[in-house]
């Protein structure tokens, strides 16, 4: 299999930030639309003749592998990786740890351990395989300043890692706004290959949207554009066979009385449909004991898990505790 394919339009060569704006306005957003673009439509995009037929043949060489076996694809999901949670609970909810080539998507209220889960997962992919860790770093992701460095020195602390190399191995960014997030993730592809991240971490994912985004006029937009943030956070994850990882509010609409469970996740369907696990996190009330609940995945069944947040972290409950 080929090892180095164009990700993004920007990483094709020559191609200028104002050329590959130029072509998502006309509709050519991915490096798949560009290879199956005509020399001319490039040349009315404003591209030099030459530089349009050099972009085209790179786009077409990035995609050349389209067909592969049934053993070729089997190998690809055999190599998915995973990365324990903490707990073995929650883990075996997740079919064995936070899985690589997917967004796994937390989401519950706030105060239910999103993410205290972010943090302990950014400690846990440095752990080796055989401690169920990934031993790669983690691309943090933070959209409401609410990551905490003395946090990763306790955890890292607790599973006998080197704090600071452990501090070191986290390689963090705040997102400004949606765009910035957004902006962010575009251009994480060369930072994720030279630290050898395996771990993509938004934490908020949503947050940005929904204060940005108001009203009922513009929930299509928002939506749009989200949707288009996930599936770059999912195009990365399998591009580099890392996991990703991402946080969502959930608002409560008490006035719906045909729902039972009476929360729904900030970005509706979009966010639902594009990420492939997506586990709801409640309180218990009064205790740092949480229950974890498997919503939706393409191939494990629905399910829940108890565990709880320590001092240490992420952790199975005590039986004597509960
Ligand atoms: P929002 O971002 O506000 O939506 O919430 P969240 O879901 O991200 O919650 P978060 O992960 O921040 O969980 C906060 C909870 O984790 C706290 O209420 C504590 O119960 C627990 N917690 C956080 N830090 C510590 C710590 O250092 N020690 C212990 N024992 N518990 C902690
Ligand atoms: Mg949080």
């Amino acid at each position: 299999m080929k090892e180095q394919r164009y990700i993004f339009l920007e990483d094709l060569p020559g191609m200028s930030k104002q050329l590959a704006d130029r072509l998502r306005e006309l509709g050519y957003t991915t490096v798949e639309s560009v290879a199956t673009a005509t020399l001319a439509e490039l040349v009315a995009a404003g591209f030099e003749e030459k530089h349009a037929s050099e972009v085209i043949s790179a786009a077409r060489e990035s995609i050349e592998i389209t067909w592969v076996t049934a053993r070729e694809l089997a190998d690809v999901k055999t190599s998915i990786g995973r990365i324990t949670t903490g707990s073995a609970r929650l883990d075996m909810l997740l079919g064995g740890g936070v899985e690589t080539q997917a967004i796994t998507e937390f989401f519950g209220e706030f105060g239910t351990g999103k993410s205290q889960i972010c943090h302990q997962l950014a400690v846990n992919v440095q752990l080796p395989v055989r401690r169920g860790g990934l031993d790669g770093a983690a691309l943090y992701i933070d959209s409401e300043n609410t990551f905490r460095p003395e946090r990763i020195v306790s955890m890292a602390r607790h599973l006998g890692l080197d704090p600071d190399e452990a501090m070191d191995r986290i390689i963090y960014s705040e997102a400004y706004t949606s765009d910035h997030q957004m902006l962010l993730i575009e251009k994480a592809d060369k930072i994720i290959k030279e630290k050898g991240v395996k771990l993509i971490i938004v934490d908020s994912l949503t947050a940005h949207f929904r204060s940005e985004y108001l009203g009922r006029q513009m929930l299509a937009e928002r939506q749009q554009k989200l949707n288009k943030h996930m599936h770059r956070i999912v195009r990365l994850a399998r591009a580099f066979n890392a996991a990703a990882v991402a946080t969502n509010q959930v608002m409560s609409k008490p006035d719906d009385i045909f729902s039972t469970s009476a929360v729904y996740p900030i970005g509706g369907h979009v966010v639902g449909h594009t990420s492939h696990n997506r586990v709801l996190l409640r309180k218990v009330s009064g205790k740092r004991v949480r229950i974890a609940r498997l919503i939706s995945s393409p191939y494990l069944p629905e399910g829940e898990a108890v565990f709880q947040i320590t001092e240490n972290g992420v952790e199975d409950v005590d039986e004597r505790d509960r």
